[in-house]
């Protein structure tokens, strides 16, 4: 086998972490960035992966699902 899980249309990619937030969003402080807030995508559908675009909002609507980025904070 290939080894590709291939998902049903409509499937959420989050199964089950966190499944009560709005979106699951984490963070994480780093000292050196060139930005104050850099959003890394999580959902795998950003046209600037792998930064987030906000392509996550479209996702979540479309599917009931609660995905959003990682979010690098400078501090
Ligand atoms: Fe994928 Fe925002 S576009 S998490």
């Amino acid at each position: 086998s290939s080894g590709l899980v291939v998902r049903a249309e409509g499937q959420t990619i989050n199964p089950e972490i966190r499944k009560t937030e709005e979106k699951v969003v984490d963070s994480v402080v780093v000292t050196e960035l060139s930005k104050p807030l850099t959003p890394y995508c999580r959902c795998w559908r950003s046209g600037t992966f792998p930064l987030c675009d906000g392509s996550h909002v479209k996702h979540n609507k479309a599917t009931g699902d609660n995905v959003g980025p990682l979010l690098l904070k400078k501090q």
